[in-house]
């Protein structure tokens, strides 16, 4: 059964194991259990496949923007649209609680990721260059400056 709900304290060491197989600088677990337990801007989401932790995803509302802080499938559940929809979800979910647009930064090679972002209507609106501290990668900034527009929003 797949199920996309809210991260819990106990969800934190499988989310971790996730973080640390998808990205180069990836979260401590004390990060993750700030996000879940103390921010309040914070919305963590996950998506489980038989319990089974598959993606993971962090989500800041601040005032009326939704802020995409991170995003990560596990590589063997991948390309089965777990993140697509995840990510539509909880910007559902912002939108209903206020939220009226939505932005994110994602590295300039990560091309799979911003295609899921063009696919659901945000567009590119500059670039951050430098921005991350491993390579000096840019960041690409992008932007959905009206949440009413997103796409898929049928998707459960
Ligand atoms: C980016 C990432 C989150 C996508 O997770 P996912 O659950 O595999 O994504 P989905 O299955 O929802 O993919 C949705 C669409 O993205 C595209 N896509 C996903 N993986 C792809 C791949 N390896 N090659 C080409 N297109 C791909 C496809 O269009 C796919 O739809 P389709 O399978 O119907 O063709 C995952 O690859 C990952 O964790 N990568 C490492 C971390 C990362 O880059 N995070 C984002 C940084 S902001």
């Amino acid at each position: 059964m797949i199920e996309i709900r809210r991260m819990t304290v106990e969800d934190i060491p499988a989310v971790v194991e996730i973080d640390r197989s998808s990205f180069t600088l990836p979260w401590t677990e004390r990060s993750f259990k700030y996000e879940v337990t103390e921010n309040s801007a914070s919305r963590c989401w996950v998506t489980t496949v038989d319990r089974q932790l598959a993606s993971m995803l962090v989500l800041w509302v601040i005032v009326d923007e939704a802020h995409i802080a991170t995003i990560a499938t596990h590589p063997k559940f991948r390309r089965r649209g777990f993140a697509k929809k995840m990510l539509v979800k909880s910007l559902v979910s912002a939108r209903e609680e206020g939220a009226k647009k939505a932005l994110l930064e994602v590295r300039a090679r990560h091309v799979i990721a911003q295609k899921i972002y063009c696919d659901i209507g945000f567009i590119e609106v500059g670039r951050r260059p430098m921005y991350y501290r491993d390579n000096g990668e840019d960041a690409v900034l992008m932007t959905m400056e009206n949440l009413e527009g997103l796409k898929f929003a049928e998707v459960e």
